[in-house]
C-alpha cells in the first residue's frame, strides 16, 4: 500500500509520513536518496521481500547509473547498518585503497610542488575502486535477495537510459573541459559533445556489460578477468599505475562504528578511516555542558564554531588509514580531552586558530558525494555515503567499461600542509601509502532517543561533518527530517579561520555580534549539501523521509509494508 505524500516546505522538499499499526515491529519501509530512481528501486525491492541490506545495494548501484556526478561502480563508500533485534551495529568500509605501486610523492612535481592536475584528473587519480565489492560483500553477509536481482534496476537504467536533470547539468559543467581530453568519455556523458540539455537520455551500455558482469561472477565479475584487464590497461594507456593484483588484492573492511552517549541520545557513526565520526563525537563531548536550548543564536553558533574549530585540528593532525596508523580514539574522545578544549573556549570571545597548535590550511569542498538513508519492515536500518570524490571523479572511463574512475588519491595528503582540491591539508597520518585507504569526511549515521531514532549523512567534502553535527542537533532539539535536511547551515574548519554561512542562515545583526567576538564571518551565496533523512518514532509508530531542498532530484518515499 502506498504511504500517504505530502508536500512540504520549500520546492523539492517532499515529506513523507505513514503511521502504521504495530509498536515494535514498524511495518514500514522508507528510502531518502539523491535521486528518485534509486528511491523507488529501493522501495521496490523491499516490497518484493528483500530487507534493508538488499536495498543498500540496490539503491548504491542506481544512484551510481543515474548520479554519475556523485558516486559510480569506480568508488568507494561507507554503509552504516544497523540490526535492532541484536542491538548491532556494523560500518561497512568500501573506501577505495591506494595501488601497490603509489608512493608519497607521487603527485609531486621536480620543484617538490602538487601537480594538481595528476590529483585529479585522469587516471593516476584513481584509487583501487572499493564500492563494488562492498555492494558483493551486503548482499552476501547482510542480503536476502541475489546479487543478480539487486542489481537488475541498475542494469536496466544503464541499458535503457535516464533524463539528464539539473545537478547532472550542474556538477558537468564543472568537469566537461576535463572530460572531453577523453573522447570516448565525453561520448557517454556528453552524446552531443557538449553539456546535454535537460532531458537528454543518457545510456551506458559498456557499464550496463560491467554490472551484468559483476551480477553473475561476484567479486571476480569486476577485480579479476575480462572487466578487470580492461579497466588496467585502459588506467596504465593514461598513465596510471594500476596492476591486475591491486584490484584481486581489494579487501572490503567491516568497522566499528563510532558510539558515544550525548544528553541521552546514543550515536552511532562513522569510524576511521572517515574523519567524520570522530569530529563529531569530539565535538558534542566539548559543547556537553551547555544546553543549548538556553543560548539564543548567536551564542550557539559561537560555541558550535569554537568546538568545529578544535575538532578539524585533529582531524589534520591526527587521523588517517586506521590499519596503518594509530589514531588515538580513546584520548581523543575522552571526557579529560574534551575539559582540556573546552578551558580554552571563552563564551565571550573567539580563539584565533593560529593560536591553537599546528597550522593546517583548509578551506572548502564542493556538493559531490552522495548519501541514502532507509529503513525496512524489521526496523534494519542502512546509512550510506558514497562517492567518487570531485564532480565525475577523474573524468576518464577505461575504453569498454562504462566505469568513471574515482579520483579519490586526492583525499591523501600529496605533502604535508599542502591543500588538495578542498583546500584540506594533513600531515604524515595521511601520507600515500601502497594499499593504504585515504581519509575521508564521509559521515553516515544514526542517532537513537529514548523514542525516535534518526539515520542522516549528506555529501558535500569537509562540511559534511558540520552538516550532520547540525542534523543531528536538530532532531536532537525534537525536529524531523524535513527540519534537518532544509535548515540553514554553518561552518568552521579550522583553517581558514572563518565561520562559512549559507545565505539567509542568520541576521545580519547576529553576524555583527558574532563579528564582535572575533569571528571572521563569510556568507556564501551558494548553499551546499544534500542531505537525506528517514526517522522512526516509536512513540507514535510513524516514520517520515525527507530530501534535501537544495536539489530537485531527490526522492524519498515511506510505504506501510502489508
Ligand atoms: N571524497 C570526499 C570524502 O571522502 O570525504
Amino acid at each position: 500500500m502506498m504511504g500517504k505524500l505530502r508536500s512540504f516546505g520549500p520546492i523539492g522538499l517532499l515529506l513523507v509520513l505513514v503511521t502504521p499499526a504495530l509498536a515494535d515491529s514498524p511495518g514500514q519501509i522508507a528510502v531518502s536518496s539523491a535521486h528518485e530512481l534509486a528511491t523507488e528501486a529501493g522501495m521496490d525491492i523491499m516490497a518484493a521481500g528483500g530487507n534493508a541490506f538488499d536495498a543498500a545495494v540496490t539503491v548504491s548501484a542506481v544512484l551510481a547509473v543515474v548520479e554519475p556526478a556523485s558516486s559510480g561502480i569506480g568508488g568507494g563508500g561507507f554503509w552504516l547498518l544497523h540490526q535492532p533485534e541484536s542491538d548491532r551495529s556494523v560500518m561497512v568500509d568500501g573506501r577505495e585503497t591506494a595501488p601497490a605501486a603509489a608512493y608519497r610523492d607521487m603527485f609531486l612535481d621536480a620543484d617538490g610542488r602538487v601537480n594538481r592536475d595528476l590529483a585529479i584528473n585522469g587516471a593516476l587519480a584513481a584509487g583501487i575502486p572499493g564500492a563494488p565489492a562492498a555492494w558483493v560483500h551486503l548482499a552476501e553477509h547482510y542480503g536476502s535477495l541475489p546479487l543478480a536481482e539487486l542489481l537488475a534496476p541498475a542494469i536496466r537504467l544503464a541499458e535503457e537510459g535516464f533524463e539528464v536533470d539539473q545537478k547532472y547539468q550542474t556538477l558537468l559543467n564543472f568537469r566537461a573541459h576535463i572530460m572531453l581530453q577523453w573522447p570516448e568519455t565525453a561520448e557517454i556523458f556528453m552524446p552531443d559533445g557538449d553539456v546535454p540539455a535537460l532531458g537528454t537520455i543518457i545510456r551506458q551500455p559498456d557499464l550496463a556489460g560491467t554490472l551484468r558482469a559483476l551480477a553473475e561472477r561476484g567479486f571476480d565479475g569486476f577485480y579479476r578477468g575480462e572487466v578487470a584487464e580492461r579497466l588496467v590497461d585502459g588506467v596504465r594507456a593514461e598513465g596510471g599505475i594500476w596492476t591486475m593484483e591491486d584490484l584481486a588484492n581489494y579487501v572490503v573492511a567491516e568497522r566499528e562504528p563510532i558510539r558515544i552517549s550525548y544528553r541521552g541520545h546514543e550515536l552511532i557513526t562513522a569510524s576511521p578511516p572517515s574523519s567524520g565520526g570522530i569530529a563529531i563525537a569530539q565535538i558534542l563531548n566539548i559543547i556537553e555542558p551547555w544546553d543549548l536550548s538556553e543560548l539564543d543564536r548567536v551564542e550557539r553558533v559561537h560555541l558550535l564554531a569554537e568546538a568545529m574549530r578544535r575538532a578539524y585540528r585533529d582531524r589534520a593532525l591526527y587521523l588517517g588509514d586506521p590499519d596503518f596508523v594509530a589514531i588515538p580514539t580513546d584520548m581523543l574522545l575522552s571526557p579529560a580531552y574534551a575539559a582540556g578544549q573546552r578551558s580554552t573556549l571563552r563564551m565571550d570571545r573567539a580563539l584565533p586558530s593560529s593560536a591553537l597548535a599546528a597550522d593546517p590550511a583548509m578551506t572548502m569542498e564542493s556538493d559531490n558525494t552522495t548519501h541514502f538513508s532507509l529503513l525496512d519492515a524489521d526496523g534494519n536500518l542502512v546509512s550510506g555515503t558514497l562517492t567518487i570524490n570531485l564532480p565525475y571523479g577523474a573524468a576518464y572511463a577505461p575504453p569498454g567499461t562504462g566505469v568513471l574512475l574515482n579520483n579519490e588519491m586526492d583525499d591523501f595528503s600529496a605533502a604535508p600542509g599542502e591543500p588538495n582540491a578542498y583546500g584540506l591539508i594533513g600531515f604524515t597520518a595521511n601520507a600515500i601509502e601502497p594499499r593504504k585507504r585515504m581519509l575521508s569526511s564521509m559521515s553516515p549515521t544514526i542517532v537513537k532517543g529514548p523514542d525516535r531514532i534518526a539515520v542522516l549523512g549528506t555529501p558535500g567534502g569537509s562540511r559534511i561533518i558540520t552538516m550532520v553535527l547540525l542534523g543531528l542537533l536538530d532532531f536532537i532539539d525534537g525536529n524531523g527530517p524535513e527540519s534537518w535536511v532544509s535548515m540553514p547551515r554553518f561552518h568552521h574548519q579550522y583553517q581558514p579561520d572563518e565561520i562559512l554561512v549559507e545565505r539567509g542562515a542568520l541576521e545580519d545583526k547576529e553576524i555583527a555580534a558574532l563579528r564582535a567576538l572575533g569571528h571572521e564571518v563569510n556568507v556564501r551565496a551558494r548553499p551546499w549539501g544534500n542531505m537525506h533523512g528517514v526517522m522512526l518514532n516509536r512513540k507514535n509508530d510513524s516514520v517520515e523521509a525527507a530530501h534535501d531542498p537544495r536539489w530537485q532530484s531527490g526522492g524519498a518515499e515511506v510505504r506501510s509494508q502489508p
